[in-house]
């Protein structure tokens, strides 16, 4: 997936949920334990439950599926899993996924109990995934070697692992990879209180000095996403330097948003590009994915998977068999004039 972080209106969207480079060392930042991991308390309970009873049997745990909006932590609590059961985890993506080779010698050189973490799995190539099928099962595979009358296969015994893999769209997975996950947990976006306890524990990792409004007006413009609350602080973090006493108050934060383009909300400029051109195009809706991608020059994944969570959780936009619209919230947050909809139903 092309990620586009430009748009006319200002170079840089600060809050996409792609990681970018900037967030290189959110790796400082991520809880090593389930303790220590904020939020998304259903998967965390069910986790608990999990690893504790995969330990007393002392056997591997269950595969598990962790889909959810990007951003939310999925390699973070990937890692998690993989401390609290003291094994080591391997990880790999479905792209970085160039030929079947890549994918065997992933799994011949675990150890027994390991995990292999596979992010974006959705996007595993598909003839590569019938691999993973007995080696999910049975922890074996059968490679053919050579080529016509003298091709031989081999079978081969795998140690017993865990496969953990990530996606922003479990839809596109096929069914036989989705049925060979005893565990599927979603995550959801977070509430502002707990990115407010992410933003807290982060500043007290990088040393910054934060009020408690302070962090909550930040995650209260974090689109629920872990990611975005961590790099809106480091950005926040700057500007209080330079241009408070270092604290990070409330005004501040809400100084050095605006400056970011981050509404109070915490809509972008592309987040607001996309509602304007719903309105002023098809006045509000409904129009297909593709078509508004189109208009606004951007992608459909990209729309899809980085804007629409936030966007639909807030309230300013619905999805119907026919497209998307956008709400009468949409039209008052951008203080457009608001008459209804109805005109496009003729
Ligand atoms: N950093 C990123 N995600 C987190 C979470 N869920 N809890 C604590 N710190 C985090």
């Amino acid at each position: 997936m092309s990620i586009s972080f430009s748009t006319e209106e200002n170079d840089e969207i600060i809050t996409t949920t792609a990681s970018i480079p900037e967030d290189s060392n959110e790796g400082s930042l991520r809880p090593k334990t389930l303790r220590e991991y904020i939020g998304q308390r259903k998967a965390k309970d069910n986790l608990e439950v999990f690893i504790n009873a995969a330990k007393m049997r002392r056997e591997p745990l269950d595969h598990v599926l962790l889909h959810g909006p990007p951003g939310l932590g999925k390699t973070t609590l990937a890692a998690v899993i993989a401390n609290e059961m003291g094994v080591n985890m391997r990880i790999t993506s479905g792209p970085a996924i160039e030929k079947p080779g890549d994918l065997v010698a992933m799994l011949t050189n675990l150890n027994e109990g390991d995990i292999l973490f596979v992010d974006e799995i959705h996007r595993l190539n598909r003839a590569y995934e019938e691999i993973l099928y007995p080696a999910m099962e049975d922890f074996a595979i059968d490679i053919i070697i050579g080529k016509g009358p003298s091709a031989n296969s081999i079978h081969l015994d795998l140690p017993h692992f865990t496969l953990i893999g990530a996606t922003t769209r479990s839809g596109q997975l096929t069914a036989p990879l989705r049925d060979r996950f005893g565990v599927a947990l979603r995550l959801e976006l977070y509430s502002p209180k707990e990115l407010q306890q992410i933003i807290e524990r982060s500043a007290g990792i990088l040393g910054v000095d934060i009020e408690a409004d302070g962090a909550f007006e930040i995650a209260s413009r974090s689109r629920g996403t872990p990611r975005i609350a961590n790099r809106l602080l480091r950005r926040v973090r700057d500007f209080a330097m330079v241009r408070a006493n270092g604290v990070i108050t409330r005004e501040v934060a809400n100084q050095a948003l605006l400056n970011l383009e981050v509404d109070e909300l915490g809509l972008d400029a592309l987040d607001r590009r996309m509602l304007r051109s719903i309105i002023e195009f098809y006045n509000g809706g409904p129009v297909g994915l593709d078509t508004l991608a189109a208009t606004i020059n951007e992608e459909a994944v990209t729309l899809e998977d980085m804007y629409e969570p936030y966007l639909l959780q807030q309230g300013f936009l619905t999805r119907t068999p026919r497209g998307r619209c956008v709400t009468r919230k949409a039209y008052e947050h951008l203080g457009i004039e608001y008459m209804g909809q109805q005109q496009m139903e003729i």
